[in-house]
C-alpha cells in the first residue's frame, strides 16, 4: 500500500448523514428528557472544582499567586472561556445526536486519524479525570468520618495510609509529617511499595454495577445527588451571607491581572463536564431541542451558582485564611456553624459521586462510538441482553480508573484532564468552522450566534489557557505529548487495520 493512500485512509470522513442512520439503529434505549440531561450536566460540573480547588483558586498555592476577592472575576473569565465551545457543542449535538461526542464532530469534518487522537484525548478528559475525582472523593470521606470520631472505632477513623492513597501522596504525606515511607507502607519482595486507595476503588466498582444495570437508574441516583449538592451549596449561599463583611473584599484583586488569569486556569476545572451532556445524545427522546438547552442551561446555571459561592465565601472569610483542603466547610467553621460544616461534607460526597458516575457515562459511550466505527475490538460493543447498556465497556472504563488510581496522584491526573479537556474544546470550535464551510445548508436545529467570531475566541481563550498552564506545570506537561505519541502509535499499530478489517 503506497503512502499516498494510507494518507489518504487517514483523512477519510464519515458523514454525519451516516452517524444519524447508525442513531436510527442504535440498540441503546433512548429514555433521557431535558430534566434528566440537566441532571446529568449539573452532576458532571459541579464537584471537585467548587468545592476544593476554589480554596487554591482564591489564595493562590505553590505554583502560582491567586485571585483573592477577584475570585468572581476569574469565575467570569473561565465561564467565558467555556462558553463559546459550550456553544459550539451545541450546534453540533443538535446536528449530529450520536453518541461519540467531540469525536464523532472530527470524523466528520477532519476524517478517521484526527478522530482516533480526539477520542483518544477524551479518555483524559473522562477517564483520567475520574481518577482525580475518585481520589478527591476518599479525601472526602474520611473528613466527614473524622466528624464522627467520638463515636466510630479508630481503625475506620484513621486507616492506615498506605490503604486510602496512591503512593505519590503517601510519600508527601509522610514527607509533610517527617514519617519514613518504610514504616508506613508496606513493600512487596523489599522492593515494590503497596498502596491501595481501597475507598476510591470501591466507589468506582459499585457505581460500574450500577450504570451496567442501566443509564435511567443511574441518572436516578445521579438526580438524589445532585439534589443533596444544591441543597447543602444553597444552605452555604443563603447561611454564609449573614456573615459576610464587606471589608473582607478589600483590596478586591491583591495579585492583580496574574492573580486573576491564575484563578480562571485553575478554577476552569470548576465547569468541565458539561459536554458530557452530549456524550448521552443516543439516549435522548428529543436531542435537536434538549440537547442546546441541557448543555447552555447547565452552563448559566453553574455559572450563577459560583459566582455566588465566590461572593459569599470570600465575603465571610479574609482571602488569606481560606482554607485549601475543604474551603466552604472550613468558612462555615469559622463563623460556628459546625453542624452546616457537616453538612456540607455530605454534599461534597454526592457532588463528587455524581461526577464520577456521569463520566464513566461519558468513557463507555464514547469507546461504544469509537468501536461501532471498527478503532476498537467489535467484542468490546457488546450490548448486555437484560440492561440493553454497553457492559463490556462500561466495565473497562472502571477498570481503567481503578488501576490507574493506583498509580496517579490527584494533582497529576486533574491537569491531565485539563488538558485533554482544552484540546477537545479547541477542537470543537475548529470542527464547527469547517462544517459551516463544507455543509453550509445542512439543517442546524441549533446555531452559533456571531460565526465565525464566536468559535474563534472559543479557539483563543482556550487555547490561551492551555499555553499558559503548558509553560506553568511540569509534569503533566510531558505526560501530555507522551500520551499523544502513545494515542499515535496504537493508531498505527492496531486502528487503522483493525477498521480495514471491519470495513
Ligand atoms: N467539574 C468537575 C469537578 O469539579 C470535573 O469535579
Amino acid at each position: 500500500m503506497s503512502i499516498k493512500s494510507i494518507f489518504n485512509n487517514m483523512l477519510t470522513k464519515k458523514s454525519p448523514d451516516e452517524f444519524l442512520e447508525e442513531r436510527n439503529s442504535s440498540e441503546l434505549k433512548k429514555t433521557l428528557n431535558v430534566f434528566d440531561l440537566i441532571v446529568i450536566g449539573i452532576g458532571a460540573v459541579v464537584g471537585t472544582g467548587i468545592f476544593t480547588i476554589v480554596g487554591i483558586a482564591a489564595q493562590g498555592g505553590p505554583e502560582g499567586v491567586g485571585a483573592g476577592p477577584a475570585l468572581i472575576i476569574s469565575m467570569v473569565v473561565a465561564a467565558i472561556a467555556c462558553i463559546f465551545s459550550a456553544l459550539c457543542y451545541s450546534e453540533f449535538a443538535s446536528m449530529i445526536p450520536v453518541a461519540g461526542s467531540a469525536y464523532t464532530y472530527t470524523y466528520a469534518t477532519m476524517g478517521e486519524f484526527m478522530a482516533w487522537m480526539v477520542g483518544w484525548i477524551l479518555m483524559l478528559e473522562y477517564a483520567i479525570g475520574n481518577i482525580t475525582v475518585a481520589s478527591a472523593w476518599t479525601g472526602y470521606l474520611f473528613q466527614l468520618l473524622k466528624g464522627f470520631s467520638a463515636h466510630l472505632p479508630n481503625w475506620l477513623v484513621n486507616p492506615p495510609i498506605w490503604l486510602i492513597n496512591d503512593y505519590r501522596t503517601a510519600n508527601i504525606i509522610c514527607n509533610r509529617e517527617g514519617w519514613d515511607i518504610h514504616d508506613k507502607v508496606p513493600y512487596l519482595f523489599d522492593s515494590i511499595p503497596l498502596c491501595i486507595n481501597v475507598p476510591a476503588i470501591v466507589i468506582v466498582l459499585l457505581l460500574t454495577v450500577l450504570l451496567v444495570k442501566g443509564v435511567k437508574e443511574s441518572t436516578r441516583l445521579a438526580t438524589i445527588m445532585v439534589g443533596l449538592n444544591l441543597f447543602i451549596i444553597t444552605s452555604f449561599i443563603v447561611v454564609g451571607s449573614f456573615y459576610v463583611k464587606p471589608e473582607n473584599w478589600t483590596p478586591f484583586a491583591p495579585n492583580g491581572f496574574e492573580g486573576i488569569f491564575m484563578g480562571a486556569f485553575l478554577i476552569f476545572f470548576a465547569y468541565i463536564g458539561f459536554d458530557a451532556i452530549s456524550t448521552t445524545a443516543e439516549e435522548t427522546k428529543n436531542p435537536q431541542r434538549d440537547l442546546p438547552i441541557g448543555i447552555l442551561g447547565t452552563l448559566t446555571f453553574c455559572t450563577i451558582l459560583y459566582i455566588l459561592v465566590s461572593l459569599v465565601l470570600t465575603g465571610m472569610v479574609h482571602y488569606n485564611t481560606i482554607d485549601f483542603q475543604a474551603p466552604i466547610a472550613h468558612a462555615m467553621r469559622l463563623v460556628g456553624q459546625n453542624k452546616i460544616a457537616g453538612m456540607i461534607s455530605v454534599g461534597a460526597l454526592a457532588g463528587l459521586t455524581s461526577v464520577l458516575l456521569v463520566y464513566q457515562l461519558g468513557t463507555t459511550r464514547i469507546l461504544y462510538a469509537m468501536s461501532r466505527d471498527g478503532f476498537l475490538p467489535k467484542s468490546m460493543r457488546s450490548i448486555h441482553k437484560k440492561y440493553k447498556t454497553p457492559h463490556v465497556l462500561t466495565w473497562i472504563s472502571g477498570l481503567v480508573v481503578i488501576i490507574g488510581a493506583l498509580f496517579m496522584d490527584l494533582n497529576i491526573s486533574a491537569e491531565l484532564c485539563n488538558f485533554g479537556t482544552f484540546t477537545s474544546f479547541i477542537i470543537v470550535c475548529v470542527a464547527v468552522l469547517i462544517l459551516r464551510k463544507t455543509e453550509p445548508d445542512r439543517p442546524r436545529p441549533f446555531k452559533v450566534p456571531f460565526s465565525p467570531w464566536f468559535p474563534l475566541l472559543g479557539i483563543i481563550t482556550c487555547g490561551g489557557l492551555m499555553v499558559y498552564s503548558l509553560i506553568k506545570l511540569k509534569t503533566s506537561a510531558i505526560l501530555f505529548p507522551l500520551w499523544l505519541l502513545i494515542g499515535v502509535a496504537i493508531y498505527f499499530a492496531y486502528c487503522y487495520s483493525n477498521k480495514r478489517k471491519e470495513g
